[in-house]
């Protein structure tokens, strides 16, 4: 389903209630999420809301992806970005949080470490965000949808733009990221857009089947939804969504 909202606050409020109900209501919560602008507001709204939680120490993070070669204390590190915005401000165990370390000299090591901690069960909640590239965690474009972690070299769209999350130049070649298998065999998928930026690559994945897209993947799954608000949705005919 296509959900859009009249604004990204509106959008976020619904994303961090739906977090909340999926940490309270799900026997062993298991949460897969995007770093980046996107979830932003959504990781705020939901901190504030679930800061006294007691589920919070049943609730169990498994990594999205990671930049190959960025220390997780960079700002920019995928880790980094999650931290500033959502652990950091909640009571949850660093034990319980399963994150890709993209400066390992095992990569392949890393992926099945990763890996192994979904295969007895599976991510009971994803919040993904949509790349300028239509990628969906770091499954660029033209990369076959994979049912385990992999690390995949960077569209120059991606380079480009992850640039914004660093205060300084920075080379980004490679990531590791989950596959998108693996993403979509999640209980749950919430799959967010916002911002007249984002309205053209939400206009092609809508609208484009041809175009072959990560994003485009994931759409027509009962348990996958997208939420844009207007802006990201306003190049879409009203007939899109219906
Ligand atoms: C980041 C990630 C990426 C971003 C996407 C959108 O962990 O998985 O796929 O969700 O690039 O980024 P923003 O939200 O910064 O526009």
């Amino acid at each position: 389903m296509i959900r859009i909202f009249e604004s990204g606050d509106e959008l976020s409020a619904a994303i961090a209630d739906e977090m909340l109900l999926h940490l309270r209501k799900d026997p062993r919560p298991v949460f897969c999420l995007a770093s980046g602008s996107t979830p932003q507001a959504s990781y705020a709204k939901f901190a504030a809301l679930a800061k006294e939680e007691p589920r919070l120490s049943q609730l169990r993070i498994v990594s999205l992806d990671e930049w190959v070669g960025i220390e997780r204390t960079s700002e920019g590190s995928c880790y980094g970005m999650l931290d500033a915005d959502l652990f950091s401000r909640l009571p949850i165990d660093p034990g319980a949080i399963a994150f890709f370390d993209g400066t390992s000299a095992d990569l392949q090591r890393e992926c099945e470490r990763i890996d192994s901690c979904i295969a007895h069960g599976p991510i009971t909640f994803s919040l993904m965000g949509i790349g300028m590239n239509g990628h969906i965690g770091l499954n660029e474009p033209g990369l076959p949808v994979l049912d385990r972690s992999s690390v995949v070299r960077l569209s120059s769209t991606t380079r480009e733009v992850a640039q914004k999350y660093f205060d300084h130049p920075t080379e980004l070649d490679f990531g590791i990221t989950l596959g998108l298998g693996q993403i979509a065999a999640s209980k749950r998928v919430v799959v967010a857009a916002v911002g007249r930026k984002k309205a053209s690559i939400v206009r092609t994945i809508l609208t484009r089947p041809e175009a072959d897209l990560p994003a485009q993947k994931l759409l027509g799954h009962s348990h996958i939804d997208f939420y844009l608000d207007a802006e990201a949705a306003s190049e879409l005919e009203a007939n899109v969504t219906e």
